[in-house]
């Protein structure tokens, strides 16, 4: 192992530089003017997987964007992890918060990266930490020290529900077959305090329109006579959670698995910090579901929260109207045991119940994913516990992550082979947000701790 960290000393800022790079190429899967962006960002990931040493790269295409495959197979025998990803990024949006821009990378330094972090949109979420797997790989090829096979899938749809990558998996189940999933696309409590992701949330995700009058109406004229559509769906959001902050739609928590008095318990013991929880996001309280943690009601917990909301005149000014049409983005995130299917039912069904006769609603469907939980008596999590204790010099916790990888559920499904979340960012690095960015720490441990993993699960397996 010594020649394959030598290695990557040695290599350090060619790695960090090519990272950046990387994340030039604004590869956006949700906006159609990106399109030859993102084909470019996989054609650049299907070159280093190749210089890296992997066999048989392909770029894969789908009705969608296209899936990068690569491999290397050093003998049958041995056991074969494959590491998913995702080279797709979110839409920099809103662009004027960002302080540099979000596909000219720079390295700043900020209180909990003191070693500096890569500011830029995906840097973290996920071409970071993809990086990070293809640059461990170069260097245990580089070192003769791959001690199992390796498959890699990373695919351009990830931010945009991976609609193509299922029938990918489907069409390819013997290609694809493999022991485990590895995957970097979640976080650690803190750099000092390493963790494991061990449960993803589902999430079903709606929108909805509300229609009140046939035309825009002059909010004098017309203003206490027909029902506002804006007023109504404000009033229709609202009314989905009670004065505990429980969500009201009947039946919503039917399937939610309970955690026990225990579970719990052993949960309370991941360190959080509710003072500086509020300090960094200025806000004077934290909200949610009564009786349970913030811990828990960002992880155990299911949640529904409006994502966007419009209608009527937005623009400079003021102007007297009466709008027409309302319009709402609504997710709602699952926990172990809930359908994404029967939450969005049961979302439709509730919604038209309450709508008044005043105005019309439609409920359109977008994307979803079932939620995961990933055991810890397995080869592949005490690999990821052992390697990662070997770099932190501590204990990795096992935790429960509030966000969703929907893939996971359909890795166990169609390939039947279960996920192990070794993720190395943090949760305050802005993904989804302005000013994402990725400790330059953070990248090296990931690329130092992945070589660990692979021994200790040939080792196990
Ligand atoms: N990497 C995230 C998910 C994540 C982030 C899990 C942090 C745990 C901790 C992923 O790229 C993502 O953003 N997923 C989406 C869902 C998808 C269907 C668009 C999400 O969680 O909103
Ligand atoms: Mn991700
Ligand atoms: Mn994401």
């Amino acid at each position: 192992m010594t020649a394959v960290q030598n290695y990557i000393d040695a290599n350090r800022d060619r790695f960090l530089e090519e990272l950046m790079e990387w994340l030039r190429i604004p590869s956006v899967s949700a906006d159609s003017k990106y399109q030859q962006d993102v084909r470019r960002a996989a054609v650049f990931l299907a070159e280093k997987l190749t210089q890296a040493g992997a066999d048989n790269v392909e770029i894969c295409e789908t009705a969608g964007h296209p899936i990068v495959y690569g491999e290397k197979i050093i003998d049958p025998a041995l056991p074969t992890v494959l590491v998913y990803g995702h080279y797709d990024v979110q839409p920099p949006d809103p662009i004027d918060l960002w302080e540099s821009g979000p596909f000219d990378p720079i390295i700043k330094k900020t209180a909990v990266h003191p070693d500096g972090a890569i500011f830029a949109r995906g840097s973290c979420d996920d071409k970071g930490q993809v990086y990070m797997h293809v640059k461990a790989f170069e260097a245990m090829m580089a070192n003769d020290a791959l001690p199992c096979n390796v498959k890699f899938m990373v695919e351009g749809e990830e931010e945009v529900g991976s609609d193509n990558l299922g029938t990918f998996c489907k069409e390819n189940t013997d290609k694809l077959r493999a022991d485990v999933v590895l995957i970097s696309d979640t976080s650690v409590i803190a750099n000092d305090v390493p963790s494991i992701t061990i449960g993803l949330r589902g999430l079903s995700y709606v929108e909805v329109e509300v229609i009140g009058p046939n035309r825009d109406l002059h909010s004098g004229v017309y203003g206490g006579g027909v029902a506002n559509p804006i007023n109504i769906l404000s009033s229709m959001i609202a009314s989905l959670q009670d004065e505990n902050n429980r969500i009201t739609i009947p039946g919503f928590y039917d399937d939610v698995v309970e955690l026990s008095s225990d579970e719990r318990a052993e949960m309370a013991k991941a360190p959080f910090d509710l003072r500086s929880y509020q300090q960094d996001l200025d806000v004077g309280t934290v909200r949610g579901e009564a009786g349970y943690s913030t811990l828990e009601r960002t992880s155990i917990r299911p949640t529904l929260d409006v994502n966007g909301m419009w209608g009527g005149y937005i623009g400079e000014g003021a102007k007297t109207v009466l709008p027409s049409k309302a319009y709402a983005k609504i997710s709602m995130r699952l926990v172990p045991n809930q359908n994404s299917d029967k939450i969005t039912a049961l979302f439709t069904e509730h919604f038209n119940r309450i709508a008044p006769p005043s105005v019309k609603v439609k409920v359109t469907p977008h994307h979803g994913g079932e939620p995961a939980v990933t055991p810890t008596d397995t080869p592949e999590y005490l690999a990821a516990h052992k390697a990662m204790e070997q770099t932190y010099g501590k204990s990795p916790i096992p935790v429960r992550g509030g966000g969703s990888i929907p893939i996971v559920a359909l890795f166990e499904d169609v390939l039947q082979v279960k996920s192990v979340l070794m993720g190395f960012g943090l949760d305050s690095d802005d993904i989804h947000s302005p000013n994402e960015h990725y400790g330059v720490f953070n990248f090296y441990k990931g690329i130092e701790t992945i070589p660990h993993f692979y021994s200790y699960y040939a080792e196990l397996k």
